[in-house]
């Protein structure tokens, strides 16, 4: 206890200053005898309204924000803090003995692409023999062991997350890849965390239902970069190096570029950068490019990922390895064998005369630049079935309209995650979008309630020729309806409204 006070550094302690402590949680009915309960005002509850709970669970400490309940036992401590979300963090960090600072960390951050960016930087790391770890919104790893994320957060509340990290370092990660949203920096969940590298891929307009404005939300972003503090000392046995990673064709460079005290790598397929991709050759099953480094040195990359994004993600990670001091081969052959991330761009085949393809597409630039990716490659029409999540970023849904009106020859506007909401309401949001950009409702595109309905829909409609891209959902494993988290998956439900079309092949998706 006295450790965990003295992380908190100045505040006011009522009872003993020592004792055991067991755990770290804000959430009253996971306290067990001896933990530390973080009592947060949270957006839906008050923490400090089950600090009895927390109590009767036989808490040893907690934490507050307000002043010490009145009928608080003697016997037990009452610590009273200023901001005990980001205490929360502290005590985590405090409590797993600061796992950040024995290993070296890579945030990488972003609107679209931080999943995937992640998994590149520790592939190319891993193919150098480092010994990394991640955590993305689909899967974490520790070294060899990996398992899926079915939490639905990318990145965990602060003690799960400083958990995960000690398990890392005690595992002997050298390089733990953390994929870094937002929301997360937003809410202190990472607060403390000792980043070494922060990577950027693009800053467009998602989430905004959690940060009101762009501004907020940039400025949320920027927190990983002022994190990398190039003074900070991690005495460890390998070299660990301090840098931020920018895209400088993103509009995100400017802006993020004042945050940063650490050197700056930048990475860019249009603009000057440091780490340059050209000569792209884009194709239906991969891409080709040629990159020069900082040094001068040139070489050439070929990897299954598909789209120009992924070409930018590939040189966000180049330049990671880059600063590894990793050779361009190694980084080559990384990329060669790289398996695309399960949900993105994933093709499901049943002998259907027309493509289906599974994307987590889930923003209007995203939704465009998939649409945009699958045209050239597409004889027939290109048919986009997506929605816009409950409860979350209203604004984008006009945009999400919009972009398929533009960009797809016939769009199903249907569920994802309505939540609370009123699930038609959210498709009518989305079509007045559509409409705005001359889209006629019967014509260009539906809109069909119930995502199952909506995929089986544009299944009917399409003929020989034709791409259809189920947006949105990608590797997710449910589907949040009202209070209800149902079990879905998109490529299982597509296999079975192709079987229900007679479409009788194997099971075996080709990713
Ligand atoms: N650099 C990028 N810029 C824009 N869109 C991207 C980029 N990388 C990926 N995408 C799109 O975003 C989707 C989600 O990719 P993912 O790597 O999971 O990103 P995130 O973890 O940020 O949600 C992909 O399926 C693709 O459509
Ligand atoms: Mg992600």
């Amino acid at each position: 206890m006295s450790e965990l006070l003295a992380a908190l550094g100045d505040v006011e302690v009522h009872g003993p200053a020592t004792g055991a402590v067991t755990a770290v949680t804000h959430d009253s009915a996971a306290v067990t005898p001896g933990a530390c309960f973080v009592a947060i005002p949270g957006r839906r509850a008050d923490g400090h309204d089950f600090i009895p709970e927390a109590l009767a669970r036989r808490a040893a400490l907690i934490v507050g924000q307000r002043p010490i309940p009145a009928d608080f036992p003697t016997g037990r401590t009452y610590a009273r803090v200023a901001d005990a979300r980001r205490d929360l963090a502290v005590l985590a960090a405090a409590f797993y003995g600061q796992p950040s600072r024995r290993m070296e960390v890579i945030g990488v951050t972003g609107t679209d692409g931080k999943t995937s960016t992640t998994r590149l930087i520790d592939a190319i790391l891993a193919q150098a023999s480092r010994p990394t770890g991640y955590m993305t919104t689909v899967d974490f790893k520790v070294r060899d062991q990996g398992w899926p994320n079915n939490t639905r957060f990318t990145v965990l509340e602060a003690p799960e997350m400083q958990r995960m990290l000690a398990s890392m370092a005690e595992a002997g990660v050298e390089c733990a890849v953390v994929e870094t949203t937002s929301s997360a920096l937003a809410l202190d969940r990472v607060y403390g965390v000792a980043y070494d590298i922060a990577v950027v891929t693009n800053i467009t307009l998602e989430h905004l239902e959690v940060h009101g404005t762009l501004e907020a939300y940039r400025r949320a972003k920027a927190m990983l970069f002022e994190a990398v503090d190039p003074d900070a000392r991690k005495p460890l046995p390998f070299h660990v190096p301090r840098a931020c990673v920018l895209n400088a064709d993103d509009s995100s460079y400017a802006y993020l570029r004042e945050f940063c005290r650490a050197p700056i790598v930048t990475y860019g397929i249009e603009a000057e950068a440091d780490v340059r991709a050209r000569d792209l050759e884009l194709g239906v099953d991969g891409s080709r490019f040629r990159v020069t480094l900082p040094d001068g040195v040139t070489f050439d990359v070929r990897t299954p990922l598909v789209a120009r994004f992924n070409v930018a993600n590939c040189l966000a990670a180049i330049a990671v390895g880059y600063l590894h001091d990793i050779a361009p081969e190694v980084m080559a052959s990384a990329l060669a064998r790289f398996e695309p991330v399960a949900g993105r761009m994933e093709r499901i085949t049943r002998g259907q005369p027309f493509a289906v393809v599974v994307d987590y597409a889930h923003t209007p630039e995203s939704l465009e630049l998939v649409l945009n990716v699958l045209r050239p490659v597409t004889t027939g029409r290109v048919i986009a079935v997506f929605g816009s999540a409950g409860e979350r970023d209203r604004v984008k849904r006009p945009l999400m309209g919009a972009v398929a009106a533009r960009h797809a020859d016939f769009a199903v506007i249907t569920d994802e995650d309505p939540r609370e909401e009123d699930a038609l309401s959210i498709l009518r949001e989305i079509a007045a979008g559509a409409e705005e950009a001359g889209a006629r409702e019967g014509t260009s595109y539906i809109c069909v309630v119930g995502r199952r309905a909506g995929i089986a829909e544009a299944f009917r409609r399409a003929r020989p020729g034709d791409t259809v891209v189920l947006a949105g959902k990608g590797h997710e494993q449910s589907l949040i309806v009202g209070r209800d988290k149902l079990p879905w998956d998109d490529r299982a439900v597509a296999h079975d409204e192709l079987a229900a079309l007679g479409y009788a092949e194997s099971r075996e998706a080709i990713t």
